[in-house]
């Protein structure tokens, strides 16, 4: 069955045809400027890339080959968690890291409502009871009020409070200082979902340091993304790490054929690392430019709309750029922005609870309002390390003609 291209890729309102492919591999030109422009990454990548895959197709290791260890060590000295384990997706690691942590039956495991499905998909799959918290409206991050009133419903309900999944949404990291001395209060542990946010920082520290255990996705819209599925998991524990790595080879004891746990076929493929090595030594650079461009549209458009707040101790990752308009005009800006052939997102029109499968989950007292206000306002813009300066010049110019209409001007 044909996948999204992407977490979830809002369908036009009925009658607007899509003139963009979100997650294009077409070269920008006059008439088309890409959301996330994966092809001009692969002209500055250049042969290495194909030679880093042709090496894979010749030692023929297609799986556990020699890639997956020099990934690992070099993802690990990248984000200096002690351990980096790859696996075949973001969710695969979400799923390995919880049953990790010993995530059990009926637990309550917190999540927030304004995300992508997975993290609340694998606590469900796991057992475990997906409780509902609401976000910060500026950051789009975990609200640790909310979080707090979480807790008590929980308990109100008779579930046992075990653990949260935090998500660093659009790139940047959540509140983990505010976050981590509720946890500790209530005996938590806490799990970043870093899908967006591999290569950001808090206070100095890199993700990937900030919880007892971290996931990412190398989707390849993420910041650091593969060409196809993957991910990996991040922890300072040699214990987490072990039991991640046995239940990622179904299980697996000291040897090949002993199995001391339940787990899965959750490997990464030898040429995914092999994709990942090449693009992990340009990250760097490519996080600065990232930068630059948010930088330039806050200039052009902060005076305007509510543009992302990044949190003075913190560093973003920049895995969308996601702008809060006024609930009667983001439909009408993004219908005008898409005649004049700009592609947008809506990172993410339908809060988690209101999905059919999670409309009876518990909630944190006091709803989630913010999670189902930014489904309405948010709008997320062309943001790639490669976008030319005069195209977001165009983009900005064009965007701010949409707003001023549809304000009436
Ligand atoms: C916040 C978040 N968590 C988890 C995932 C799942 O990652 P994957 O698609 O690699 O399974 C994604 C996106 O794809 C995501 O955006």
């Amino acid at each position: 069955m044909a996948r999204n291209t992407l977490d979830n890729v809002t369908p036009l309102r009925p009658g607007l045809t899509a003139t963009a492919n979100v997650l294009s591999t077409a070269p920008a030109d006059d008439r088309h400027i890409p959301f996330i422009d994966l092809q001009a990454q692969r002209k500055r990548l250049g042969q290495g890339i194909e030679d880093a895959i042709a090496r894979v197709l010749d030692h023929g290791r297609f799986v556990a080959g020699p890639e997956i260890d020099e990934l690992e060590d070099q993802l690990s000295a990248w984000c200096g968690a002690r351990y980096a384990i790859s696996c075949a997706s973001g969710t695969t690691a979400l799923s390995l890291g919880l049953s990790a942590l010993g995530a059990k039956y009926r637990d309550a495991v917190f999540v927030p409502a304004f995300t992508f499905v997975s993290p609340a998909e694998v606590i469900a799959r796991l057992g475990c009871i997906p409780v509902l918290v609401d976000v910060v409206e500026d950051t789009f991050n975990m609200d640790p009020d909310s979080l707090v009133r979480g807790i008590q419903m929980a308990e109100e309900h008779g579930l046992t409070p075990r653990g949260a999944i935090v998500i660093d949404l659009f790139g940047q990291p959540a509140d983990y200082p505010a976050l981590q001395k509720i946890a500790t209060a209530h005996d938590l542990w806490l799990m970043a979902d870093a899908a967006q946010s591999f290569g950001a920082s808090l206070q100095g520290r890199n993700v990937g340091q900030l919880t007892k255990l971290t996931t990412t996705s190398f989707f390849p819209s993420k910041p650091l993304g593969c060409y196809g599925d993957g991910g990996a998991i991040f922890t300072d524990s040699e214990e987490i790490a072990t039991e991640v790595a046995s239940r990622r080879q179904h299980g697996q004891g000291d040897d090949r054929m002993t199995h001391v746990r339940i787990g899965m076929n959750g490997r990464l493929d030898t040429i995914q690392a092999a994709v990942l090595l090449e693009k992990l030594a340009i990250l760097g650079d490519e996080l600065k430019k990232r930068n630059r461009i948010a930088a330039r549209y806050a200039e052009g458009l902060g005076d305007l709309v509510d543009v992302p707040t990044i949190a003075p101790d913190r560093t973003s990752a920049w895995a969308q750029y996601t702008v809060r308009l006024k609930r009667a005009e983001r439909d009408q800006v993004r219908e005008a922005l898409e005649r004049d052939r700009i592609p947008t997102a809506i990172y993410y029109h339908t809060a988690l609870h209101h999905h059919a499968p999670y409309t009876g989950y518990p909630r944190a007292h006091g709803g989630l309002p913010v999670s189902e206000m930014l489904a309405r306002t948010v709008l997320s813009l062309p943001m790639h390390p490669y976008l030319e300066t005069d195209l977001q010049d165009q983009i900005i110019e064009r965007f701010r003609t949409a707003v001023a209409t549809a304000r009436g001007g």
